[in-house]
């Protein structure tokens, strides 16, 4: 009853900022994102009565104890849907340097479910292990499909899950990450997104989602970059917009963040195709074709205030790995 499982981390190009279910973690809108190769978590999982208890640890991480509480309840649920109870160890490994903000809990939740589904016995269609890793952690239920996922939001656990749109050899799009700050971010985006609601500008992103979900599918369709370029920045400031003006505000963004955007608009004028799209934390993901990469990798390398940089490529959702980290 020992299984390891790798999930890559995703950024989302449209997307999710609140939700109409805070236990089922059912989301207010669809969302559309990209798996990414540069990022990932490896995490083995082992039922065994030789445990008096569930021991939970991050190699190379201190992990806080509510965050190993909130482990240890999604191995509950598991446990509960395979009818077992017997103890687990569960050991991971992130690949992105610390406090990135790379997504870690898309990654760390996808993996940790499938490696626990599959230890515990349990035999689920991948539909139904997006739905599970939604439950861990809502952004972990596009890293389960290949390449370019759509989370559906829906009504219902069953019907709020993700499935791949397009494979990850689809488009040779580069997701330039740009590290500004290796800061652990002060507020989780559980906590962030709780509040959605008292932004006067909530409801109006939500009614803008629809379309802007037609949208892009169209633009990804095409491969039409430019069109695709504009609606994630879009949507990206959009929620921005609405994360600091909610009750009590959220500012994610540092000064450097600001420096990159302005660079963007400054270097799209020069003729070069990017756009930036930036989650919960000051980060910023330079989007760019294969072609333009080393343009943009280059000029990012020359704004001040970069501390690091990771480019990651498409990439394919969970997988189930024959090594085990013990
Ligand atoms: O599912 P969470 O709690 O990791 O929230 C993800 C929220 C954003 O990264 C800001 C947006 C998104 O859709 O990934």
């Amino acid at each position: 009853m020992k299984k390891t499982a790798r999930a890559p981390a995703n950024i989302a190009f449209v997307k999710y900022w609140g939700k109409s279910n805070e236990s089922l973690r059912l989301p207010l809108n669809s969302s559309i994102s990209m798996n990414l190769s540069g990022a990932y978590t490896t995490t083995t999982v082992e039922f065994s009565s030789r445990y008096s208890s569930d021991n939970v640890t991050l190699i190379g991480e201190e992990l806080a104890e509510s965050e190993k509480q909130r482990v240890v309840r999604h191995i509950d649920v598991i446990r509960r849907k395979a009818g077992i109870r017997t103890p687990a160890r569960v050991m991971s490994r992130n690949n992105f340097p610390k406090g990135t903000g790379a997504a870690a809990s898309a990654s760390g939740f996808a993996a940790l479910t499938v490696a626990a589904a599959v230890a515990s016995g349990l035999t689920l269609t991948e539909k139904e292990l997006t739905i599970l890793a939604r439950i861990g952690s809502g952004s972990a239920c596009r890293s389960v499909p290949d390449g370019f996922v759509l989370w559906q939001a829906g009504n219902t656990s069953e019907d709020s899950y993700a499935y791949s749109l397009y494979p990850e050899s689809y488009w040779d799009l580069r997701d330039v990450l740009v590290i500004v700050e290796r800061r652990k971010k002060e507020i989780s985006s559980t906590a962030g997104m709780s509040n959605v609601r008292s932004s006067p500008f909530f409801q109006s992103r939500i009614d803008g989602i629809a379309h802007k979900i037609e949208s892009l599918k169209k633009a990804l369709e095409k491969r039409d970059f430019p069109t695709f370029g504009s609606i994630i920045e879009e949507d990206c400031l959009n929620m921005h917009a609405v994360m600091m003006t909610q009750s009590p505000p959220i500012f994610y963004w540092s000064g450097a963040t600001l420096d990159i955007v302005h660079a963007v608009h400054a270097w799209r004028g020069e003729g070069l195709p990017v756009s930036f799209t930036i989650d919960a934390g000051p980060n910023v993901h330079l989007i760019c074709e294969g072609r333009n990469q080393e343009e943009v990798v280059r000029r990012a390398t020359l704004v001040d205030g970069v501390k690091d940089i990771i480019v990651n490529k498409p990439s394919v959702g969970v997988r189930i790995m024959k090594e085990h980290l013990f």
